[in-house]
């Protein structure tokens, strides 16, 4: 039986409810879980993830069969998840030394790496160089100089793509746009995205040719994150192959790998529901296609970065109801154990979830109530204005779609310990992170008496 037939489409699609009409995920007992590990508690359900993963594969590789899904990891990475995405046949984003020791530490194919990042480290792009991370996206030219003799000190020729930023408006929150001029991230293009003589996008394709320990195989860009709309991609596609071309002219420049980088949204609230996989797939190759055709350009390998849309819908947070405080005619405040050290979400982005009892999944809303976190401020909010059945001290509270910006987001605000994950498939329940304890958050404190 379905929980709530309203939050299916947020929540991952084993969700069921038992006979005592308690939250299922992929076969497990929510309150089960809860009791078993404490709360707050992330599940990761393995068959949305796969799932998930399944249709963008198959949506971009049935129509353009060169294509790369690379998995955004900063979205959620941990050891299990890297190794899952190995096993899927995906590549993986990183934008860190630490994301890459992870990827590292499953024998990831290095080949399938792509390294981000707008200030990568002398350290970090040797430890990239040397694991044979398959292509660093140079970002600006402090890092094209440093790369260039990092590559030469190891003997290494190093593949390299050119993060561009198209000046593409993808109408998303103001703190995850990336590919407007005014932002910190890729080589600039003309205000109007045309690409004009002695622009910084050109003149870094000039450099990257005569860098002698790199070779330039293409051109990424990313606009934000979540993107709703096609018409972002079909814009960024038109101008970063436009831009192709001019270099083809001008400079012999030949585009073997293309990245129009990430940002497919996912369902957080029932009344959002984002386009399906198939509908990027079409209009982010449909339009490369058109472009390329109108330059005659040949078909380059893509590789496109989901993250948030693999991982959000696989995550849910379980927090333990606590303490209420009704402000008559203001506000009713009900407060979990949880809140923004695991989930920043709704603080930095004004983010809106969803949320059910899992251990009342079909009780009726009764009353409106803004689910507080237990951290001290007050922009800790999870949830503004929600209705919910009445909430009592000990009810198990299911934050649908908390799989993706919110445990690798988690701090220890307040020393919190970071909460465990839960890997449930078929019935079986997996620990593959335990709960974080005063020890380890003291691990690194070398202060002696
Ligand atoms: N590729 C690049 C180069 C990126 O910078 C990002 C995200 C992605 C791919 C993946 O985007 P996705 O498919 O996950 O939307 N913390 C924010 C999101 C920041 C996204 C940063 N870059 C949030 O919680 O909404």
């Amino acid at each position: 039986m379905m929980a709530d037939l309203d939050l299916a489409p947020v929540l991952p699609r084993t969700a069921a409810t038992t006979s005592d009409d308690h939250l299922v995920l992929g076969g497990c007992d929510t309150t089960a879980l809860a009791k078993e590990f404490g709360t707050p508690l992330y599940v990761f359900d393995e068959e949305e993830l796969r799932g998930g993963i399944g249709e963008y594969r198959w949506a971009f590789t049935s129509r353009y069969e060169n294509t790369l899904v690379v998995y955004a990891s900063k979205a959620y990475l941990g050891r299990w998840i890297a190794a899952l995405m190995a096993e899927e046949g995906l590549g993986m984003d990183v934008v860190s030394g630490g994301e890459l020791a992870v990827a590292k530490s499953v024998n990831f194919p290095m080949g399938k790496v792509l390294f981000h990042g707008n200030n990568k480290s002398e350290q970090e792009l040797r430890e990239a160089v040397e694991a044979g991370v398959g292509r660093i996206v140079v970002d600006n030219f402090h890092e094209l100089a440093l790369l260039d003799g990092v590559a030469g000190a190891a003997g290494v020729k190093q593949r390299v793509l050119l993060r561009i930023s198209p000046n593409v408006d993808p109408h998303t929150h103001a703190k995850t746009t990336t590919g407007i001029l005014d932002t910190k991230f890729g080589f600039v293009l003309e205000a109007d995205g045309s690409g004009g003589e002695g622009d910084p996008a050109e003149q870094a394709i000039v450099q990257a040719q005569a860098s002698k320990n790199l070779e330039l195989m293409g051109l990424h860009c990313h606009l934000g994150s979540p993107i709703f709309e096609m018409e972002p991609y079909e814009v960024a596609n038109d101008v970063m192959i436009g831009f192709a071309a001019k270099m083809r002219d001008r400079h012999g420049f030949e585009l073997h790998d293309y990245s129009p980088g990430g940002g497919f949204a996912a369902p957080y609230t029932r009344d959002q529901i984002p386009p399906a996989p198939d509908e990027y797939a079409e209009a982010v190759i449909g339009s490369m296609r058109i472009a390329l055709e109108r330059e005659g350009l040949d078909e380059p390998a893509l590789s496109v970065e989901p993250g948030r849309s693999i991982a959000a819908r696989a995550g849910v947070a379980l927090y333990t109801v606590g303490a209420r405080k009704e402000i008559p005619g203001v506000r009713t405040y009900v407060s979990v154990d949880g809140g923004m050290a695991d989930n920043i979400r709704p603080a930095m982005y004004e983010a809106r979830y969803e949320a059910l009892l899992a251990n009342r999944a079909t009780d009726a809303a009764e009353e409106n109530v803004t689910i507080a976190g237990k951290y001290c401020e007050s922009g800790d909010v999870l949830i503004r204005d929600i209705d919910l059945p009445k909430l009592e001290p000990g009810d198990l509270l299911a934050v649908p779609a908390s799989g993706a910006y919110c445990l690798s987001m988690a701090s220890n605000y307040n020393h919190a310990p970071r909460p465990p994950i839960v890997l449930v498939r078929e019935g079986n329940a997996r620990l593959v992170r335990r709960r974080e304890t005063y020890e380890d958050m003291m691990r690194n404190d070398v202060w002696q008496e």
